[in-house]
This record gives structure tokens, sequence and C-alpha cells, in this order.
């Protein structure tokens, strides 16, 4: 029986601490060139976790009134895309770029929280 991989967590700073550890993980696999199997594996969890996580920002950002929703969620589908680029490479077992790729997705996911995410959240808590 596979072991039980945890689980997206309720509220968005929680969700970026997962997501983070994830991205963490994932590069480390890539580093250590691991199998084809192994990255799959993570790069689909990422995926349904990261999803996960931009409809539940999302639909934060769309109950408290936040102005630059669409924006912002341009910001997220061009995240997915990238993700789905890697996830492609991942299946080609063409891994030559997957390094690169993977610490693009960390540098871009850690700005975005720096950014968009920041300004959204702050927000959200002057918005009540
Ligand atoms: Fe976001
Ligand atoms: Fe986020």
């Amino acid at each position: 029986m596979p072991a039980q991989r945890p689980t997206l967590p309720d509220g968005i700073a929680a969700q970026h601490g997962h997501i983070a550890a994830q991205i963490r993980v994932l590069r480390l696999a890539v580093d250590d060139q691991a199998g084809d199997v192994r990255l799959r594996s993570l790069l689909a969890d990422l995926f349904e976790d990261v999803r996960s996580h931009f409809a539940y920002e999302e639909a934060a950002m769309e109950i408290g009134g936040y102005p630059r929703l669409k924006a912002h969620r341009s910001e997220h589908a061009a995240f997915m895309h990238r993700l789905e680029t890697l996830r492609e490479e991942s299946l080609m077992s063409d891994t030559e770029l997957m390094p690169v790729l993977a610490a693009l997705l960390e540098t871009w996911f850690r700005n975005h929280e720096g950014s968009w995410d920041k300004e959204a959240a702050e927000f959200l808590r002057i918005a009540g």
C-alpha cells in the first residue's frame, strides 16, 4: 500500500507552506535525477494541489470583493501553464530541461506569494 501523502491544508498561508514544501521536494528529486515514475507522481500531486489552492484563493478573493481578481487569475493560469509544460517534459522522458523548469517554478511561486498574494491578503484583511 503506497504511503499516504499529506493533504492540502485549510487556509491560504498554510497552503502556501504546503506547496512550497512540495516544490522543494520536486527540485531535490530532479537534482537527484529521480526516476520518471517518482517525478511524474510528484508533479501529479503538485498539479492537483496547486489547482485546488488557486481555486481556494480565487474564491476567497471573490467573496472579499478583491478588485484585481481578473489579473490575479491570469497569473495563476500562467503558472498552471508552466506546470503543464514541466509535466509534458517529464512525460516525454526529456529530463534535460527539468532542473531549469523546476527552478523556475520555485522562483515563480515565491515571487507570486510575495507580491500578488501578499497584496490580496492585505486587501482582504483590511476589507475584513
Ligand atoms: Fe495567488
Ligand atoms: Fe497563493
